[in-house]
């Protein structure tokens, strides 16, 4: 298949970033492209490559510019697959991690339910380390299917890669993750799964547009929580608020764009600094 051809097959002319964002904030960019398999991707995984990309899976961790002067590699449009055999889950990187629970607790598959309710694909959980109450998904890889910078498949073992608190070594693009669940009855691992939403809901805005925690935990503190102290619940900027159900998520009240946002990020960082001297650090990505 030629570069090009490809590349023109797999532009998407008509879609704004917000379409993806879990926010609702984001405008156009230069080229958006999505493949729709993996020869395709890796076709044009060395061209892409070498001007520099943002991967894009479920968008709940990323904050859009009204433009974004770059390439966006969409995963909606690849082949979706969880399968399970002798004992190893492989979930391919653009699956939602709550289909994938669900479709895992019907073989009995568990030890995913710290995941449940956080909108997001299996492929950004694994670049960021994402985690919940105490664990990160680092526990459960086995290893990662990836596709280098030449457009090469590869597996790669779990201890070939870094991972930190919210963070990884890995550069290469994640096709799927294979994973090592725990036996667990399908009912308790629904219990769980309704337990962990529930409190989720009982604790954070899940209904109004965000983008999870803003900033990473300090050691041994909560960041919602120092915000909370800080009287910062509710401040406003534009359309975007500081949640008053937990202070460290930023809510979209309506058409917040991503100057509201930073602004009102500036603010927390300022206030916290000030009063607390603590330093919050991002956990979401901010996309410039
Ligand atoms: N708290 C406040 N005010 C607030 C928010 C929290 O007083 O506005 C208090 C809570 O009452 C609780 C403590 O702070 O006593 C901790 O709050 P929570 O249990 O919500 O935990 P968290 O540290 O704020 C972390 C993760 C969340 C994850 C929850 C539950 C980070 C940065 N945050 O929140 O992850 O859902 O634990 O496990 O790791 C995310 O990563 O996007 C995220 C939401």
């Amino acid at each position: 298949m030629d570069v090009k051809q490809v590349l023109d097959r797999v532009t998407l002319d008509d879609v704004q970033l917000r379409d993806y964002s879990h926010i609702c904030i984001g405008g156009s960019a230069r080229r958006i492209l999505a493949p729709q398999s993996i020869d395709e991707l890796r076709v044009i995984m060395p061209w892409l490559s070498e001007r520099g990309y943002l991967a894009v899976g479920g968008a709940s961790n990323l904050l859009f510019p009204d433009y974004y002067d770059g390439y966006v590699l969409l995963d909606e449009r690849l082949p979706r697959n969880v399968a399970f055999e002798n004992g190893v889950v492989n979930v391919t990187a653009n699956t939602n991690v709550n289909v994938m629970l669900m479709k895992l607790s019907l073989v009995h598959a568990g030890g995913f339910e710290f995941l449940a309710g956080i909108p997001a694909h299996i492929g950004g959980v694994v670049k960021m380390n994402a985690g919940a109450y105490g664990r990160s998904i680092q526990s459960l890889i086995h290893s990662i299917e990836v596709i280098d910078a030449d457009g090469k498949r590869g597996i790669l073992a779990v201890d070939e890669v870094r991972f930190g608190y919210r963070t990884s070594s890995l550069t290469e693009y994640i096709v799927s993750v294979n994973m090592l669940p725990e036996e667990k009855d399908h009912n308790m691992i629904l219990d769980d799964v309704r337990r962990n939403i529930a409190s989720r809901r009982a604790s954070q805005p899940l209904q109004l547009p965000n983008l999870g925690c803003i900033f990473k935990n300090p050691p041994y503190e909560s960041a919602g929580k120092l915000i909370d102290e800080c009287g910062l619940k509710g401040h406003r900027i534009g359309d975007a608020m500081v949640s008053d159900v937990h202070a460290n998520f930023i809510v979209n009240m309506g058409k917040a764009n991503y100057a509201d946002v930073m602004k009102l990020i500036d603010h927390i960082r300022e206030v916290v600094s000030s009063e607390r001297g603590i330093e919050l650090e991002l956990e979401i990505e901010v996309v410039r």
